[in-house]
């Protein structure tokens, strides 16, 4: 059977990192390259017990369809903590539950977006999002992110470009792969272009509770006065990345359109897991519990910058997160990435190439991602340790 796949999906390629997981079955491969919270930082205890007094007490409920919105005590819940952590949500907006933060990225673009409109985004950027953006047929354009975000002046001169622009897709803290906090000036500047313009910014930020360092930085969508925030987050980094539980809070003329797509999609998030969130964000110590993922990550993070001071020459950049997940490193001209990384998968170190975040899938990257949420500490110091030393012998 010759398989004519619709125009939409032809193009996509299986994401990058997906494809490294698989040479990841390897035991002796040490690996920098998933995006996945440290085992460690999961509540297995408390979520079983609560999980066991659902079942004794409420199973009917847990067991039963739902709607599509999300858990009335989750919405009610997750509203509450957008707006005392991240001073987010107006009279305007809706808080909804999405099956993960990925399905309220996809949905948001589902929403929006027609078959060539353009979705702005920084580049590099969230590969997830990326597909998802072209699974629907828009096009995605990326502006350079700097060490403190786009500059707002190259994100005119892209709106001016391209017209036919619908969102700006930005993760402002702690960017997935680069790491990078957009400054509040820049933030205040990109918000004032959007507006102008009427284009929709599409803030998605799943790891701005894992701040460990610096000062906080307000989210895009506090500024939101009027009403062209849509903002995304989950459960995911903080609680559980399995129970695919995420979240969007916007306006509630475009959250309608959503709850429509969403009801094709999923009908609604699995309500057994909307309920495990509930009663742990009310019943247990929620702060507390992230403040424990604050200290683990900023103890590893600085465990592999160490090792990267140490190990790496110096004509390699790599910047230093104040939260999250990742580090991105930068090779010099002389060394081609592609290599580096396919050498580095020969001494058993696994790294995702830039390439994977591009906006443009067939334009270069001198650059590759490292996750410190998920080795162990002996693996760090000596993954990275293999890493320096391919770069020295690399640069000869
Ligand atoms: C920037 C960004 N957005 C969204 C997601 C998706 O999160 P979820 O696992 O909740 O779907 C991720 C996951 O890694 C991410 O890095």
């Amino acid at each position: 059977m010759e398989y004519v796949f619709s125009d939409n999906l032809a193009s996509l390629k299986p994401s990058a990192i997906r494809e490294i997981f698989k040479s990841l079955s390897d035991p002796s491969i040490i690996s920098f390259a998933a995006g996945n919270p440290s085992p460690l930082s999961f509540p297995s205890k408390e979520l079983g017990e609560i999980s066991a007094d659902i079942f004794a007490n409420h199973a009917t409920a847990a067991l039963q369809y739902s709607i599509t919105e999300g858990y009335p005590p989750l919405r009610t819940a997750v509203a509450d903590r957008l707006s005392r952590i991240f001073g987010i949500g107006r009279d305007f907006d809706t808080t909804i539950i999405t099956s993960g933060g990925q399905q309220g990225l996809e949905l948001t673009c589902r929403a929006l977006c027609n078959p060539g409109d353009v979705v702005l985004c920084e580049n590099p950027s969230f590969i997830g999002a990326l597909n998802a953006f072209r699974a629907v047929g828009a096009k995605t354009v990326g502006i350079p992110l700097h060490e403190d975000g786009i500059d707002p002046a190259e994100l005119e001169k892209a709106l001016q470009e391209y017209p036919n622009t619908k969102m700006i897709y930005l993760i402002p803290t702690f960017q997935n792969p680069a790491g990078i906090t957009t400054s509040a000036e820049k933030r205040r500047a990109i918000y004032e272009i959007a507006r102008r313009h009427s284009v929709i910014i599409l803030e998605d930020n799943p790891y701005g509770e894992l701040r460990f360092a610096g000062e906080d930085v307000p989210t895009i969508k506090s500024m939101d006065e009027d009403g062209i925030v849509v903002y995304c987050s989950s459960f995911s980094k903080i609680l559980s990345a399995g129970m695919r539980v995420g979240f969007v809070c916007a306006p509630d003329k475009l959250v309608q359109k959503m709850v429509v797509a969403k009801q094709c999609e999923d009908v609604h998030t699995n309500i057994l897991f909307q309920m495990l969130c509930h009663r742990y964000m009310t019943e247990r110590d929620m702060d507390g519990h992230i403040a424990g993922i604050r200290t683990l990550y900023r103890e590893k993070c600085q465990l592999m910058l160490d090792c990267l001071d140490q190990h790496m020459p110096k004509e390699i950049h790599y910047t230093r997160p104040e939260g999250g997940l990742f580090i991105w490193c930068t090779l010099p001209d002389c060394i081609p990435m592609n290599d580096f990384v396919k050498r580095a998968i020969e001494r058993k170190v696994a790294v995702v190439p830039g390439t994977a975040f591009n906006c443009d899938t067939e334009a270069p990257s001198p650059s590759f991602r490292l996750n410190y949420s998920t080795p162990s500490d002996e693996d760090i110091r000596r993954g990275i340790q293999i890493l320096g030393e391919l770069a020295k012998e690399m640069l000869g």
